[in-house]
């Protein structure tokens, strides 16, 4: 019995090289796909997810969810992703369109039907937290909920926090609050020799079939910024490693859990994830200020992969 995903995405060029990866496991069936604003606007992000099922050859239902945050304002990643997601590269248009029901109907009603599925979060939480708004027992339906979100050590959107949870912060703080069986993926954990670097690339590029070219392709304007920022060739692929890791979570070395709570009002922290590296809420002392955050349950932490098994499975699900 094939294992059931559903994948909720803000589809630019990572989003859609994971996505890939997941059409590809042949011990995966996705249920369907949701998307959410994020790095571009929502029907984009549809477009971009039927264009890589049809790149895979496969029919998957793709569910166009909500248009923007909670509680903020848009703020698209165009300058990263380029204005299609995918760089730029004028891919054409899907033949398929997005189904008509809604993402917030479409991830309750897969959940409920597909009991125990493994929900992956690529984007801001938006749709999570409206579906869990709606129906708050959706938590006991997914035995794994992944996300790729949050920093431990900066971010990379402001120096404070990771995109996916500062673009709708409220969001997260409902997602981290609602009892789901998360499995958080920072960024932390695709930096480093985690960076896809140059020698990486050329493999994936001359990979044979169209995946690993289609994933050099369509990250190209994700690796002249990094090569602007950081002077060195490379691509930290976030949501292709927690895609990795909600294949195989042996890829992860070392989990921690710990409290977290998201800095949702303040304007240089907002997004924050705040979290309780060393028990400090624990304390009797210190408990009245973290009421809040004790409130929750812990959240298991990716803290360390083993590299090269996340390069050989990144490799690996974009063969032939
Ligand atoms: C996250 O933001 C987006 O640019 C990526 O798709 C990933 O989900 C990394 O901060
Ligand atoms: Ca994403």
């Amino acid at each position: 019995m094939p294992r059931v995903f559903l994948i909720d995405t803000d589809t630019a060029s990572d989003d859609a090289i994971a996505l890939a990866m997941a059409m590809r496991a042949a011990d995966v069936r996705v249920a369907a796909i949701s998307t959410v604003a994020g790095n571009v606007e929502v029907r984009q992000a549809a477009n971009n997810a039927l264009y890589v099922a049809e790149l895979c050859g496969v029919s998957i239902p793709v569910y166009v969810g909500a248009a923007q945050p909670l509680r903020r304002p848009n703020a698209y990643a165009h300058w990263f992703h380029g204005s299609d997601g995918l760089g730029d590269h004028g891919y054409r248009p899907s033949k398929s369109s997005p189904e008509q029901k809604g993402a917030i109907d479409a991830i309750i009603e897969t959940a409920f039907s597909n009991p125990g599925l493994t929900l992956v979060c690529l984007g801001p939480l938006t749709n999570i937290a409206l579906a869990l708004g709606r129906r708050p027992e959706l938590t006991s339906q997914v035995s794994r909920c992944v996300i790729m979100g949050g920093a431990l050590n900066g971010g990379n959107v402001t120096p404070a926090a990771e995109y996916n949870i500062w673009l709708d912060p409220d969001a997260a703080h409902i997602v981290l609050r609602s009892g789901l069986r998360i499995e958080l993926v920072t960024l932390d954990l695709c930096l480093g020799d985690a960076i896809v670097n140059a020698h990486d690339i050329a493999q994936l590029n001359s990979l044979p079939g169209p995946f690993g070219s289609f994933a050099v392709t369509c990250s190209s304007r994700a690796r002249e910024v990094q090569r602007e920022r950081s002077g060195a060739d490379g691509l930290s692929l976030a949501d292709p490693l927690a895609m990795a890791i909600a294949l195989d979570p042996s890829l992860v070395t070392r989990w921690s859990e710990h409290y977290v709570e998201v800095e949702t009002e303040s304007e240089l922290t907002r997004g924050e994830t705040v979290v309780d590296r060393r028990d400090i809420a624990r304390s009797e002392h210190i408990r009245q200020a973290w009421a809040q955050a004790i409130g929750g349950s812990k959240t298991k932490i990716g803290r360390t992969i083993d590299v090269k098994k996340w390069k050989q499975a990144l490799l690996r699900s974009l063969s032939p």
